[in-house]
């Protein structure tokens, strides 16, 4: 008869990787725990997804499950961030904050449907990503208990890591002596730490695997034509093409010319600022493509707000917050302005550049008759002249009383120096004074 009780369950964001290998063997050593190992397919670079589940059974887990989200990640994720085009302090397009939500998400899942109570992840405790495990974890179902064994584990250094490895029977393979800490997905890849920690260093050439060198590139330009449904990239060069294609497609292009890469110092949500390098060829380019269509289509006030929420939507999933309700508040906001985000972006490519060359749409808001310099009958230039008088009503009225304070009699006109914030503006704010 078996006296033993049941263990309890953790489901594992399992990689492959050390870290998360060790994860493994710790969770079993030193909780007590059965771990369910689950592995998340974003469209990062691999060798075999199957062969990563092997080597989660070898180190005992009592169950593997391979989830390729490939599909909802480019539908749900991608598609929302280009709807924001979405920018963490203008520069980085949130590719790994893309993606945590959504493992998170799976996580969850597949916790409900082993019966597991805990789940687990093997984020360090200086970064954003554990945030944004815990917080979506958090957000899906509160009563989850979620361990990060890489920040409670007294294995700090890697040395002591690979020891803990080597005597638990974790292969430890000479790769991981990887100098870069690398996180990939459909969007993109980020690298950092190793040589990069100087910020006065030009990263290495070896960092970068998906754009090549500019230098490098072809020189004629590339031309390549975006097609957009409501705000989501549908053809490339008029092929129809479902959005993880097209982004999967379009990083080659972009790619190739040498477009794509960031190298930027950022501001950690846990409060330090580090140098992290990008290569988002298509994400970049579909962000700038998204825009010059929006320019076309958007209501001047419409467009004008949604730059203020685009800086408000990076923010909150940057910071963890996809699952909240004020980020879909925000998502809701960038839906209903997308309905006429629809017609077609020529971008050129060029030695590490990419320009808008040009842009069209059946629900463009630009009128040419209206625009025109060449005749005069769309736009009544007479009627500007009461425009501009009562739109700056109330700077005249203030003007005259400035200039009228001034000079101490209130029916002196202002001096152009005192409008234009020269030498007399000191005096006007004295006189404001008395
Ligand atoms: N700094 C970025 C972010 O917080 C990327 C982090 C990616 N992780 C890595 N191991 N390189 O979203």
């Amino acid at each position: 008869m078996n006296t033993q009780e049941p263990k309890e369950k953790v489901v594992l964001a399992y990689s492959g990787g050390l870290d998360t290998s060790v994860c493994i063997k710790w969770l079993q050593n030193e909780m007590g725990l059965d771990v369910i190992a689950m592995l998340g397919n974003v469209g990062q670079e691999h060798d075999g997804l199957e062969k990563v589940a092997e080597k989660a059974r070898m180190l005992g887990c009592v169950a593997v499950e391979v989830v390729d989200m490939t599909e909802e990640f480019a539908s749900e994720y991608i598609a929302r961030a280009l709807a924001a085009n979405a920018m963490y302090e203008n520069k980085y397009p949130l590719l790994s904050a893309l993606s945590r939500p959504l493992i998170s998400k799976h996580l969850v899942e597949v916790a409900h449907r082993h019966g597991a109570a805990c789940v687990a992840h093997g984020c360090t405790g200086k970064g954003n990503d554990q945030v944004r495990f815990e917080t979506s974890i958090t957000a899906l179902d509160p009563s989850l208990r979620v361990i990060a064994p890489v920040r409670e584990w007294d294995l700090g250094m890697r040395p002591d890591e690979i020891a803990y490895a080597e005597k638990h029977g974790v292969p430890v393979c000479q790769s991981i002596e990887k100098p870069y800490s690398i996180d990939d997905n459909l969007w993109g890849r980020a690298i950092e730490a190793g040589a990069l920690e100087d910020p006065w260093v030009e990263p290495p050439a070896d960092i970068w695997t998906i754009t090549a060198d500019p230098v490098d590139t072809p020189d004629i330009p590339t031309y390549v034509e975006v097609g957009f449904a409501e705000g989501v990239p549908v053809s490339l060069d008029g092929e129809e093409l479902p959005l993880s294609e097209l982004v999967a497609k379009l990083n080659v292009i972009a790619g190739s010319c040498g477009y794509g890469r960031i190298d930027m110092i950022e501001n950690r949500y846990v409060g330090l600022k580090s140098r992290e390098c990008y290569e988002v060829p298509a994400g970049l380019a579909l962000i700038q493509a998204h825009k010059a269509l929006e320019d076309l289509c958007l209501e001047r006030d419409v467009l004008h707000h949604k730059l203020a929420l685009e800086q408000l939507w990076a923010d909150q999933v940057y910071n963890g917050r996809w699952f909240s309700p004020f980020k879909q508040a925000l998502d809701a906001f960038m839906a209903a302005t997308q309905h006429a985000v629809t017609g077609t972006v020529r971008l050129k490519l060029y030695k590490g550049g990419c320009t808008v060359a040009g842009r069209k749409s059946a629900y463009a808001l630009y009128d040419q008759a209206l625009a025109t310099y060449e005749n005069d009958e769309a736009f009544d230039q007479k009627a500007a002249k009461g425009f501009i008088d009562i739109q700056g009503l109330s700077i005249k009225t203030w003007a005259m009383r400035e200039a009228a304070c001034l000079k101490g009699g209130a029916s002196a006109a202002p001096t152009v120096d005192a409008l234009h914030g020269a030498p007399g503006t000191r005096a006007v704010g004295r006189a404001l004074n008395c």
